[in-house]
């Protein structure tokens, strides 16, 4: 939710900057903007919408000799997507610079405040606030403005700021939204997320809540925001490069990392389960056999194509640990009564690591007495620092709003702390684990096999789905959350409206939509409820649903119900969510594609849900 990047060194800062917003886009592209030092004056480019504007605004600077400068990308929370809303903000004397991404919630009463006072505001925006309550406060020394404005200010911030009279410094601090700094010999940059630093430095350091860094050519200081303590804190090296931030060829990133799964999952399960053994070896997760034994339920927290996969999970994990598995979306978990302790184990689920509604759901947890472990993509996230344990996939950077690779990278890593789990409580025999980690091994290669080739099938098949007002998914077991990930995946990158439904359910209330205008893709796998799906689609069939199959190679009888089926080859059961999944993603993407939705940048979204 907003991108927001800063450096000052010795090169140009203009082109680091528009590189930086490009990496970052995926973070919110309602509107874009940068300000850089010139001598003793801040310039400031903005415009409404996405970055290519930002872009031609500022052609005439990329050459330009400064080398300090913010740049800002937006995913509008207060105000509209306009270029007076756009940031960098500034103050009365336009001095002083803001970039900002969070909320500040009590930002009414302190503009009430400071309009009382005489200072004048331009925009509908929470972040302006923070411009003139700096404003309010500075009289020589920036740092200490910026502390005693933050003193008053409640809310998420993750923030930039310059101010003319004090060039070539950069002043940045964060309190619950992401902000990591990059570091080299002759420069230092800060970032809402790794990518936009990813061609300068792969040395990083990750700024946690009350933390403000002080940022000058080559050298840092980083300390405590309300007592202004020093504090000195670990340079991480990152093992993601520039090039796995790029399309490679690809139309779009989400086809690209639609292809980078089967490499996915294998980096996810590499060097933890080892196949001669069906061993699985986990200490990441930081949990003693001990207390792994004495866990008496989980609780899955996530959201989205995130909560997806918890909902996988729990048929794995009751059916093969056999314990109780409970599964929230965290903006809900948040706010009900939880009946937790540390008998409880919570899982968060999360690519980005930073979701603002996840977060809060393992802070209360663990402020109730349960372990907290994260399945997470980000190296270093939030999630990954506050957690007792972590699970990285390691499925590499997402850039596509849609996430797809995460997704089965997170199935493969919670499949694997099933396996896990079963191997540490006894609940699974050596031979039943050699065979169920072969079998995620294997999936893999299944998706890289048929992936061409399908790709291919659906592309002919969408002419007929391709303008369809509607959409239904079906699926049973470990499908029905496949079924409700591809109504997801459909519906936020072609705006065509999809459910996802328990086939079984269907005849309880939305068969009533079915008619020949209907489409329906039901995943129909010969698993241990395939009789039960195919009755069900039987059932929309006698009503003239559209049906669009997919199901197990040599299933003839599919081809008896509709012309349109997709056939999958068999895998082990337990693993059909991983294959199932390919097919609903291609088939949104196709359709995106050929409808000439912007497949990467949604409208509405962003990646990375940093605010509640
Ligand atoms: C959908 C999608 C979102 C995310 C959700 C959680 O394609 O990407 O639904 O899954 O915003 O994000 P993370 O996993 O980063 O917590």
């Amino acid at each position: 939710m907003c991108g927001i990047v800063g450096y000052t060194g010795n090169r140009k800062v203009v082109p680091i900057l528009l590189e930086g917003l490009r990496r970052l886009e995926y973070r919110g592209y309602d509107s874009a903007g940068l300000v850089y030092q010139s001598e003793r004056k801040l310039v400031k480019f903005r415009a409404a919408g996405k970055l290519i504007h930002l872009e031609e605004a500022v052609d005439v600077a990329i050459g330009v000799a400064s080398h300090t400068g913010l740049g800002h990308t937006r995913w509008a929370t207060h105000g509209a997507p306009t270029l007076d809303n756009a940031h960098p903000h500034s103050d009365c004397t336009g001095e002083l610079v803001v970039i900002h991404n969070g909320i500040i919630e009590n930002y009414g009463s302190l503009k009430e405040e400071l309009v009382a006072e005489g200072h004048f505001f331009s925009s509908e925006t929470d972040t302006e606030v923070l411009a003139h309550l700096i404003e309010k406060y500075l009289e020589n020394d920036l740092v200490a403005a910026v502390q005693k404005a933050l003193a008053r200010v409640e809310g998420s911030y993750a923030l930039g700021v310059m101010w003319a009279k004090d060039p070539n410094k950069i002043v940045a601090a964060r309190n619950q939204s992401p902000l990591v700094m990059g570091v080299d010999d002759e420069a230092s940059y800060v970032a809402s997320d790794v990518p936009a630093l990813l061609p300068y430095t792969r040395k990083v350091i990750f700024l946690d809540d009350n933390e403000l860094v002080v940022l000058e050519k080559g050298s840092y200081t980083i300390m405590e925001v309300d007592s202004g303590r020093e504090i000195s804190k670990k340079i991480c090296t990152i093992d993601w490069n520039a090039a796995m931030a790029e399309k490679a060829g690809f139309k779009h990133f989400m086809l690209k990392e639609i292809f980078e799964q089967p490499q996915a999952i294998l980096n996810t399960v590499s060097g933890r389960i080892i196949p001669d053994t069906g061993e699985v070896e986990l200490p990441e997760i930081s949990l003693s056999g001990e207390e792994l034994c004495n866990i008496e339920r989980i609780a899955l927290v996530a959201c989205g194509t995130s909560w997806h996969a918890a909902l996988v999970a729990k048929y794995w994990i009751e059916k093969w640990v056999g314990i109780p598995v409970d599964v929230d979306i965290a903006s809900e978990f948040r706010y009900r009564k939880l009946l937790m302790n540390e008998r409880v184990l919570t899982l968060s689920i999360s690519q980005s690591g930073e979701t603002a509604d996840t977060l809060a759901g393992i802070r209360l947890a663990s402020s109730l007495g349960s372990k907290i472990v994260t399945i997470c993509n980000v190296v270093g996230s939030t999630m990954t620092r506050e957690a007792d344990g972590i699970i990285y996939t390691h499925a590499g950077p997402e850039i596509g709003v849609a996430s797809t690779k995460a997704f089965t990278g997170q199935l493969s890593a919670l499949f694997m702390l099933t396996l896990y789990l079963g191997q540490v409580r006894q609940t699974m025999d050596r031979e039943k684990l050699k065979e169920l980690g072969a079998a995620l091994i294997d999936v893999a290669g299944v998706i890289e096999r048929i992936l061409p080739q399908l790709q291919k099938d659906i592309q002919e098949l969408i002419e007929r789905y391709y303008d369809s007002r509607d959409f239904l998914f079906v699926g049973r077991g470990l499908n029905f959350p496949i079924a409700l990930e591809g109504a997801l995946k459909l519906k936020e990158i072609s705006y065509i409206h999809a459910e996802g439904y328990a086939a079984g359910e269907l005849k309880h209330g939305p068969i009533a939509l079915i008619d020949k205008d209907m489409p329906v893709m039901a995943l129909v796998p010969q698993d241990c409820v395939y009789q039960k799906t195919v009755s069900n689609v039987e059932e929309i069939k006698a009503r003239q649903g559209r049906l669009l199959l997919i199901g197990t190679e040599g299933d003839t009888h599919l081809a008896t119900l509709t012309d349109d089926v997709l056939y999958l080859p068999q895998v082990n059961e337990e693993l059909n969510p991983l294959l199932y999944t390919i097919p609903a993603q291609l088939l949104s993407y196709e359709i995106a594609n050929r409808r000439g939705c912007d497949v990467d940048q949604p409208r509405n979204l962003a990646k990375s849900v940093t605010v509640e």
